[in-house]
């Protein structure tokens, strides 16, 4: 059934059909949609959960109450939860060098007050997740940005805000987002690996893993269920952002599914734990764009294919997993033999150095891929 329901736990950022159009080189294609219509709209089409970054709900810092008000009541109205909540530190010029790493101490300390402030109306909407996207934090030039103080900076503020949210009693956790370059021309934290190793330098790494995006790992030529894979591994998948990419070139934020094809249909597998291995539990939440051209007919029809696909594609994945050749397939190609530790209980290095190994019959030996793709490209495109 192609029909989303709660508990698919689909979730959309305000600012996602909320795009207004607005590109490098033309100004707005599309009205103003007032988030808490879009909240209702989203409610409509099947989505449980909303996200947002404080200045796409309250873009008017005089009509907060009021605004936040009739949020809560279109929450009430259709039981739809805030999952996760961001900090806009992008648009304002005064980011234009970075927020939470900019070189000037003024800025990043407003930064960090931005960001305290919204951990506080995250908190009081129920989200669970906060996630720290850095678009700016980063440089187009070389000796402008001392890279090594930018990651300290990064990593104060990183420790403050979790010591902040555990005095709180906050139940709330970091999901930091990488992504390789735009705004600036090359970011810090650009990649799913980056980001890992950074929060192994926290004073508290439990309360922060990632939010890795569809088309951020693959404009850095990057695998992007191999990247959810190891997050999974590390148990650092604490949330997602689902769109599509057509390779290496400007972020396109494309509906789910849409782009690279065979790459989505691989992410919904490592997703629900490709067979047999650690699954995501958290929201589907989707990031994406709907394209500068369509109207508001085509922001919907955007939005519902982002689910459309997602269902589409688990439908495609399960059917794959089910599939008795594709078992076959998979043992042919021992897949689950790599499941078992290379040593026996007991046995020694000194063991594998005495043993005799059969090399050239084992360089020659069948390895099945092929056969097992083919399968899975079979499913992908429907007629198995
Ligand atoms: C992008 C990013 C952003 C962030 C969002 C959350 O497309 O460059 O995905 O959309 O996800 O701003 O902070
Ligand atoms: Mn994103
Ligand atoms: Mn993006
Ligand atoms: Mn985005």
């Amino acid at each position: 059934d192609l029909t989303p329901t709660p508990d698919d736990k689909f979730s959309f950022g305000l600012w996602t059909v909320g795009w207004q159009g607005t590109d490098v080189f033309g100004p707005a294609s599309r009205s103003l949609l007032d988030p808490v219509e879009a909240t209702y709209r989203l409610a409509e089409i099947g989505a449980a959960a909303v996200t947002f970054h404080d200045d796409d709900l309250v873009p008017d810092e005089s009509l907060r109450e009021a605004t936040l008000e009739r949020f809560e009541k279109a929450l009430a109205d259709t039981g739809l939860v805030v999952e996760m909540v961001t900090t806009n530190l992008f648009s304002h010029p005064v980011f234009k060098e970075g927020g939470l790493t900019a070189n000037n101490r003024e800025v990043r300390r407003y930064a960090l007050s931005k960001v305290v402030r919204n951990i506080d109306l995250a908190a009081s909407l129920g989200a669970r997740t906060f996630v720290l996207w850095g678009g700016r934090e980063g440089a187009e030039h070389g000796g402008g940005k001392d890279v090594q103080a930018a990651l300290d900076r990064y990593a104060e503020s990183l420790n403050l805000l979790c010591a902040y949210v555990t005095e709180q009693g906050y139940d709330l956790r970091f999901a930091l987002e990488p992504k390789p370059n735009e705004p600036r021309g090359d970011i810090l934290l650009p990649t799913i690996g980056h980001a890992l190793a950074f929060i192994g330098e926290l004073d508290d790494p439990a309360r922060v893993g990632l939010n890795p995006e569809v088309g951020h790992e693959e404009m850095a030529g990057l695998n992007f269920a191999q990247g959810i894979s190891q997050a999974l591994w590390h148990d650092k998948l604490f949330h997602v952002d689902l769109n599509g990419q057509h390779g290496p070139r400007f972020d396109q934020d494309l509906r789910f599914g849409a782009g690279n094809v065979r790459g989505a249909f691989w992410t919904v597998d490592a997703l629900l734990g490709a067979g047999s291995g650690k699954a995501y539990d958290g929201y589907v939440h989707f990031d994406f764009k709907p394209p500068r051209a369509e109207a508001s007919d085509g922001v919907w029809a955007s939005a519902s294919a982002c689910m459309r696909n997602y269902l589409v594609l688990r439908e495609r994945v399960r059917s794959f997993r089910a599939d008795p050749e594709v078992a076959a397939a998979l043992d042919a190609a021992e897949v689950a033999t790599l499941r078992e530790p290379t040593m026996a209980p007991g046995e020694t290095l000194a063991d594998l150095r005495a043993a005799t190994y059969d090399i050239e019959g084992l360089a020659e030996r069948s390895v099945g891929m092929e056969v097992l793709d083919q399968l899975a490209m079979d499913h992908l495109l429907g007629i198995r």
